[in-house]
């Protein structure tokens, strides 16, 4: 990571005591703070005692239920209340898989033999703009050729927060490093500082200026009821670098919730209470606590900093006195929290390298949002360097994917950008396979692959496939039935047991003391217990039901043998045997599925051309 990047580590002391130093040690007892010198820490004990000796940060920290001696709520009982919000959620505005490099040229084109390259990409239902971020920081350090990107999603929310956040990243104006900061902030923050606040302003009025007059106008009546469903409104804006970004919006949509979500003028402390009502509802606290109770202390710390504040930075660094504007692009026109309770940003990046970048920076692990905060900063950076310095065009449609593809065969989606036959090098469709089958996403997007590229690929997520799939999943179906009694329970032992050892418990010890229906670390257990499951016999009857034996070849596709881009399953390598199991240490583990949240169960598979090896 270039050193430029580094972020300006203060002595924790800064705020109330006017230190100016860098802070250089860590307090030892939560890792979170970090001061120039012994008297800068006892001065600033005052301040600093209450999150320190915070409950959280405690090793013998118990969640509720416990303290409450009762059952905890997500066991038996009513169908558990999984998001809040309005008609139109749950919204997808954090993503919940780590974002993903989709060229991966190492394994496939070549780094060096790309260096001239063309590529299409396209993001098919793309959620927010990691994949995007992360796909463009894949290319070649001193890339030459021009790609074109689509970025396609059906949300209007989604498509309007992808379109702010990458015209404040990209717009000629502020420095790299600040732009990506302000963007960071737009995307995870619920609160602005006054200088975001007035970028975000500036990008809305040269976004949506002229629309958001029309919303003004005495006309707007009958102007909108003189609109078709098909009407697009189509802009394009001047951006760094020789590229450019351009929208297309389906108009009637973009008058509804998007632009009344960019006029709302709910305060900071309506919205403030929004955020919370949702975030640390008392309703769901069994289900943050169960979270919380697979994390170390100062992780449960750090999390709640975020929760309260609601603001992605260092530990020390969130002082609320500057964040005083809130950020349209997270509260719905009606003022509610748009986004799910159990939506954390911790789940859309790598946590591997999340804490790397934060140690390069001089955080300390236990700083996890914080990490999260110079990373995604880090990976911003880049990515706008890139469009700068290379030719990049991005397109940002708001459509059902399945008319995206249609538009696209019929040469009508942005033909001056990407001609009148469009074909992509990648084609990522998240995990619309789960809700439309492989069928439908083949039949779509084979059809603008790109048949010149051996290494074109349609990229496919499963997430849903194990609560349908008998024997599946132990999580699911604890009784091990659907795998045959005798062997699920077998196997459910063996698994119990490393699952526990991955997460430093002795599970017979947990068996003999007490009362296991409550011990939090029971139900860490069996969250995971699929981790190391073999389950690929079940996933491939899965894909047989949906036709994975012909379907492929239909359209000239194969199912690649071994993934070239994302790794099958969490814990494998890329380019694994298909039936390969994780292989963690007891870290990674921590990293991927306690605190990175990955689903045990979700699956990548990969689309290549027929015949090709
Ligand atoms: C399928 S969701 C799932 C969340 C995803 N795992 C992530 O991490 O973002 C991702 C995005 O797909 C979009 N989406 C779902 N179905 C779609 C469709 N038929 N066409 C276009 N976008 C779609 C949703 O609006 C959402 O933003
Ligand atoms: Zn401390
Ligand atoms: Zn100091």
């Amino acid at each position: 990571m270039p050193t430029e990047y580094l972020h300006d580590v203060k002595c924790s002391a800064f705020l109330a005591l006017n230190c100016e130093k860098r802070g250089t040690h860590t307090c030892s007892k939560c890792r979170l703070v970090r001061y120039c010198s012994k008297q800068c820490q006892e001065a600033h004990w005052s301040f600093h005692k209450k999150d320190c000796k915070h409950p959280y940060n405690r090793l013998d920290w118990k969640p509720a239920w416990i303290a409450e001696n009762r059952s905890p709520a997500f066991v038996g009982g009513d169908t558990p209340q999984s998001h809040f919000g309005t008609h139109w959620a749950p919204e997808y505005l954090w993503g919940n898989t780590p974002a993903a490099n989709c060229l991966q040229l190492d394994h496939n084109e070549g780094v060096l033999e790309s260096v001239e390259k063309d590529f299409n990409l396209c993001f098919a239902a793309s959620g927010d703009i990691r994949n995007l971020v992360m796909t463009v920081n894949g290319l070649p350090d001193n890339y030459r050729g021009h790609c074109k990107i689509l970025l396609n999603d059906r949300s209007d929310i989604v498509t309007t927060r992808n379109i702010l956040i990458l015209y404040a990243l990209l717009r000629h104006g502020h420095p790299l490093e600040l732009a990506a900061e302000t963007a960071v902030h737009f995307m995870y923050s619920a609160a602005l500082r006054s200088s975001d606040s007035s970028e975000l302003f500036h990008c809305i009025k040269t976004v949506y200026g002229d629309v958001l007059s029309v919303c003004q106008s005495p006309m707007f009546r009958s102007f909108i009821t003189r609109l078709s469903p098909n009407d697009m409104r189509k802009k394009s804006f001047v951006i760094r670098g020789a590229g450019s970004l351009s929208i297309a919006h389906s108009a009637v949509k973009l008058f509804g919730e998007p632009l009344a979500m960019l006029r709302a003028t709910h305060t900071l402390k309506d919205s403030r209470k929004a955020m919370h009502d949702v975030m640390l509802s008392p309703q769901r606290v069994d289900y943050r606590d169960r979270y919380l109770s697979g994390l170390q202390p100062s992780h449960r710390l750090s999390f709640l900093r975020f929760r309260e504040s609601g603001v992605l930075l260092p530990f020390a660094d969130v002082v609320l006195e500057t964040f005083q504007h809130p950020n349209r692009l997270l509260f719905t026109a009606s003022g509610k929290w748009a986004t799910m309770d159990n939506a954390n940003p911790l789940f859309s990046w790598d946590v591997n390298e999340v804490l790397k970048t934060g140690q390069a920076h001089g955080l300390d692990h236990a700083d996890i949002y914080g990490c999260l905060f110079v990373h995604v900063k880090a990976q911003f950076t880049e990515f706008a360097r890139r469009v700068e310095k290379f030719h990049i065009d991005i397109h940002v449609s708001q459509l059902d994917a399945h008319v995206a593809s249609g538009l696209l065969q019929k040469g009508e989606l942005n033909p001056a950008l990407f001609g009148i036959n469009p074909t992509f090098d990648r084609i990522e469709t998240s995990n619309m396979a789960d809700y439309a089958g492989i069928p439908s996403v083949l039949q779509d997007w084979s059809a603008v692959l790109n048949r010149k590229n051996k290494h074109a690929v349609v990229f496919v997520n499963f997430m849903n496939w194990v609560m349908k799939q008998r024997g599946a999943s132990l999580t699911f179906d604890m009784t091990g039935e659907g795998m045959g009694l005798q062997k699920g329970l077998a196997n459910m032992k063996v698994l119990l047991e490393k699952t526990s050892s991955m997460m430093g418990i002795n599970f017979r010890t947990l068996l003999v003391n007490g009362d296991i229906q409550r011990a939090p670390a029971f139900y860490n257990v069996l969250e995971n217990v699929d981790v190391f499951l073999d389950n690929h016999k079940q996933f491939q009857d899965h894909l047989n039901s949906e036709g994975i034996s012909n379907t492929p070849k239909l359209y000239e596709l194969q199912l690649r043998p071994r993934n070239r881009i994302y790794p099958k399953r969490f814990g494998v390598a890329l380019g694994a045997r298909p039936d390969a199991l994780p292989s963690v240490t007891k870290t990674e583990f921590y990293n991927i599925y306690l605190i990175g949240g990955c689903n045990p169960g979700d699956r990548y598979l990969e689309f290549g051309l027929s015949g090709v090896h």
